[in-house]
């Protein structure tokens, strides 16, 4: 059995391998349920954080049961991990609120952390935040991020047509008004 040299170390091969194991069992599959995976984007989520002693705060509601194919969730299942490992990893945070609604094929997503991240236009982006947009905009999605009240960060992500295969969006469009401020170019 692999020993790492420092608990980070041991919590990143460990994730990693799992990511493989879930990512080969996932593409082998046609087609995922939505409500299947977001039961176990739920669990996946919830065993990273408790390891990492944080908690998860989660909601997802959806008006109708749909299939994803494979590109939607492996995307949206990569997305969610790579949103997470970054409230693990650079937000020191407490806690991580997840939220999520399915409505007319159209998905929102928040991922809201309590950590001290700020000024997310003053990042330097590594692949993670670029693996991030390039897979929403895959899905024909937009995203955004901007600093959560009274600390942290919230990540936006907006995909319109869940229910239909996914055409590419050249550039993001405007998020709703439901995330509250006007939206910005990110
Ligand atoms: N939730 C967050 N809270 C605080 N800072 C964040 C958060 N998410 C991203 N960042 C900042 O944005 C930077 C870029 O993130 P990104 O995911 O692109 O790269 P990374 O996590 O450093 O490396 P990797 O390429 O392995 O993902 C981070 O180094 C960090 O400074
Ligand atoms: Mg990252």
């Amino acid at each position: 059995m692999y020993k790492a040299q420092t608990p980070e170390l041991e919590d990143y091969v460990r994730h990693t391998l799992q990511d493989l194991k879930t990512l080969t069992r996932g593409l082998a599959a046609s087609e995922h349920m939505l409500s299947h995976a977001i039961a176990e984007w739920k669990a996946d989520i919830g065993q990273r954080l408790a390891a990492a002693q944080m908690t998860l705060v989660w909601s997802f509601t959806m008006d109708d049961d749909l299939p994803l194919t494979v590109t939607q969730w492996s995307g949206l299942t990569r997305i969610l991990r790579e949103l997470v490992s970054n409230a693990i990893y650079h937000a020191k945070a407490t806690r991580v609120h997840i939220d999520g609604n399915v409505q007319g094929g159209r998905l929102l997503l928040w991922i809201a952390d309590d950590g001290e991240g700020r000024e997310p236009a003053k990042w330097s982006h590594g692949l993670g935040l670029g693996g991030v947009r390039k897979r929403v905009r895959a899905l024909g999605g937009a995203v955004r991020w901007r600093e959560n009240s009274p600390r942290g960060i919230i990540c936006e992500v907006q995909i319109n047509h869940l229910d239909q295969t996914p055409s590419p969006s050249p550039t993001p469009g405007p998020l709703p008004s439901r995330f509250g401020e006007p939206a910005t170019r990110w």
